[in-house]
């Protein structure tokens, strides 16, 4: 199923050519810098165990109560009609329950430019989107969160808590030279690749291609994919380049990445 919000770094367009990498003979399946979720929503099941994490109390308290009370939580959605007025409003007023807290955060990211959440958005060709259609959605992650733990610690806690060698862990981390997330001024690449260095299960993890990252992660396979920009695809030939880089041998298994425009361009083996 697609994820109930956009979210910055979302692997929305790389989701297909990533999950082609997930080895099939784990047992859990890890996403310690969660975001909107589009891996593991990807699939209906990964593993036994699957966990989702975040810093940010914001996206887990939004999945918390699409797991626990979505009813409630789509009963405040269905209040928040899409006005610039009450976008302004509602930045002022998170709300005062954890439920209306969830329907405002959902609100502002969907209803803001590139899913910032901090201005509102709306596009001259289409008005606004559909929330019955995201109501719904609620509902679809409701019964995909049943069995998936949900957890709000810094990425160090998950790994340590779920290592085992058959358990796998696709790690989203903020990009060396991306958007800055509030919780991740401080973010340490050296401290990530230390921990990684040191894990017993499998690892993929997805980060910006840059010399920095590529040399952090010399020795490991790597796959580099080009994908279109999100925000600014109606400028045409925008486009960022991403790694993939694992701690085991990579095999492509999935030919048709041209609806995910994404493309594996080559393989190297850290560089030289
Ligand atoms: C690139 S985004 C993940 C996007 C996600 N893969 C998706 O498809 O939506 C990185 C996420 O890492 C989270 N984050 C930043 N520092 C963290 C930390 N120390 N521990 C756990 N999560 C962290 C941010 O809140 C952000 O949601």
């Amino acid at each position: 199923m697609d994820a109930l919000i956009g979210w910055i770094g979302g692997k929305r367009l790389l989701r297909k050519t990533i999950s082609q990498y997930v080895p099939k003979d784990i047992q859990g399946y890890i996403e310690p810098f969660g975001g909107a979720a589009w891996m593991l929503l990807f699939k209906d099941k990964w593993g036994d165990l699957e966990v989702y994490n975040d810093l940010d109390y914001r996206l887990v308290n939004l999945f918390l109560q699409v797991k626990y009370h979505p009813d409630e939580l789509i009963k405040e959605l269905d209040f928040l009609v899409a006005s610039r007025k009450l976008f302004g409003d509602i930045l002022k007023q998170e709300g005062l329950t954890e439920i209306q807290r969830a329907a405002r955060f959902m609100f502002l990211i969907t209803r803001s430019f590139g899913s910032k959440g901090d201005s509102f958005g709306t596009s001259q060709k289409r008005g606004t989107s559909s929330m019955y259609n995201r109501l719904e959605r609620i509902k679809e992650l409701h019964r995909r969160l049943d069995m998936v733990i949900i957890e709000n610690l810094s990425y160090e806690k998950v790994i340590e808590k779920y290592d085992t060698k058959s358990n796998f862990f696709y790690c989203d981390p903020p990009y060396m030279l991306g958007y800055t997330y509030e919780n991740s001024k401080q973010f340490s690449h050296e401290t990530l690749r230390d921990i990684l260095k040191n894990i017993k299960g499998r690892f993929i993890l997805s980060y910006d291609d840059n010399p920095e990252v590529l040399k952090l992660y010399k020795g490991y396979d790597i796959r580099h994919v080009t994908r279109t920009k999100g925000i600014n695809r109606k400028e045409g030939k925008s486009e960022f380049n991403e790694v993939i880089i694992a701690n085991f041998d990579l095999v492509d298994t999935d030919q048709d990445t041209a609806k995910t425009k994404a493309k594996t361009t080559k393989e190297i083996r850290g560089i030289s």
